[in-house]
């Protein structure tokens, strides 16, 4: 998988990958491009895309920044356009979220707004963006990425409740892709992965020993990128411990 040597389908081909400042999106984003990909990195925070980018560009690989908040239309119609820039779209990988831990009753609107803001709407956003980028383009891959915490009969944890509805729903949205990007070579893959070694989860559950580091999940994304998915497409992948 991904050992370096193999012909990679991205290498030469534009991948945007959101929530590229840290965690899960930075592995993610450091290892297309080691397969050739040329990145483009979305995130808010703008110094940390750069210090990413630099890393990129340190181990021989291209990446370009676009600082975007994915809840925001405008924005995110922009960071396509400035990716094709680079060339058509070949790739999406959606890692932006963000995780509030609040009991139920404690939930507030704000909080609920915010979680579904970002890491539902934001997904659709993106996805919108590139579909349509990639329809123009005749082909291309998008990786979503949910939870455990959003799929059917698998532990739940208290505290998460806007978070967990936010993936359920990431994976749906998966699903309408898969079925409509068919007919012009657009693929959807979702990955559901456990505790991963982020800052989101020493946030959240710091006392959750994480069984995934984000290399791991971005090794499986890459691989899966470097798939013809059309058969999988729409698929919700979960992704255990690998201790
Ligand atoms: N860690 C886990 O255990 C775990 C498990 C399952 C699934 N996941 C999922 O994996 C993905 C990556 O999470 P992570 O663990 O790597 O979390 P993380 O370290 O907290 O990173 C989250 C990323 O999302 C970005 N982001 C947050 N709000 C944004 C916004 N409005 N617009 C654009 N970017 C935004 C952050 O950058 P800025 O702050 O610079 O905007 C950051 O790059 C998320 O979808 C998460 O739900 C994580």
């Amino acid at each position: 998988m991904g050992d370096g040597n193999q012909a990679h389908w991205l290498a030469g081909r534009v991948a945007v990958v959101t929530g590229a400042s840290r965690g899960i999106g930075a592995a993610t984003a450091e290892a297309l491009a080691a397969a050739g990909a040329r990145v483009v990195l979305a995130a808010r925070d703008g110094s940390a895309l750069d210090a990413v980018a630099g890393r990129i560009a340190d181990a021989g690989g291209q990446a370009r920044t676009v600082p975007t908040d994915v809840s925001k239309p405008a924005e995110v119609d922009r960071l396509v356009i400035e990716a094709e820039r680079s060339g058509p779209l070949a790739a999406l990988v959606c890692a932006a979220a963000v995780l509030t831990p609040a009991l139920f009753a404690e939930t507030t609107p704000e909080i609920w707004a915010e979680t579904l803001a970002v890491n539902l709407t934001g997904a659709f956003l993106c996805c919108r963006a590139a579909f349509a980028a990639m329809r123009r383009a005749g082909e291309g891959r998008i990786i979503t990425i949910a939870s455990l915490s959003g799929v059917y009969a698998t532990e739940k944890f208290p505290g998460l409740a806007a978070y967990n509805v936010s993936k359920y729903g990431v994976i749906g949205l998966t699903e309408a892709l898969a079925v409509e990007g068919k007919e012009h070579g657009i693929s959807a893959i979702c990955i559901s992965p456990g505790a991963v070694d982020t800052q989101m989860l020493r946030r959240a559950n710091p006392s959750l020993r994480p069984g995934l580091t984000p290399g791991d999940v971005a090794a499986v994304i890459l691989a899966l990128l470097d798939s013809p998915l059309t058969p999988a497409s729409g698929a919700n992948i979960p992704l255990f411990s690998n201790a």
